[in-house]
């Protein structure tokens, strides 16, 4: 069975955002190769937990950005995020517990991910800027 390739991003603009979703989409493809390939479970879960941090940092960036600019729509899209973390760490719990983690994990984060930028994402373009986040 071939390993899942997920289409590439639209761009938002944003040189830093675009290319955190270009790392994401790109981890995300090696987890489901690594699956696929039977690689041991702590590299599969160490995998899992780098895409977890990354994503709770890219969705800081975005969320940031956001508020920065006053997106009246920010409240919303910061809860579908929060939603993806809860899975995550869901899935985390259970392998964990011992539950091997199969390729329906990946297909789910890069649909997750592919979905969201398209429907999502690019529809807060004009509140997420061309500029770096702004510093605290
Ligand atoms: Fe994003
Ligand atoms: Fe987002």
């Amino acid at each position: 069975m071939p390993t899942a390739v997920w289409r590439s991003l639209p761009l938002l603009g944003n040189a830093r955002l675009d290319g955190q979703h270009t790392a994401l989409q790109g981890e995300v493809q090696q987890l489901a190769e690594d699956i696929q390939a039977r690689r041991s479970a702590d590299h599969l879960e160490a995998s899992l937990a780098l895409i977890s941090q990354r994503t709770v940092e890219h969705f800081h960036t975005e969320e940031e950005l956001m508020k920065a600019q006053g997106d009246p729509g920010r409240i919303h899209h910061a809860d579908l995020h929060r939603e993806l973390i809860l899975q995550v760490r869901r899935i985390q719990y259970a392998t964990a517990k011992g539950e091997p983690l199969r390729e329906g994990v990946a297909a789910f984060l890069g649909d997750w991910f592919e979905e969201h930028v398209l429907k999502v994402d690019l529809e807060h373009v004009a509140y997420l800027g061309e500029g770096e986040t702004p510093s605290h």
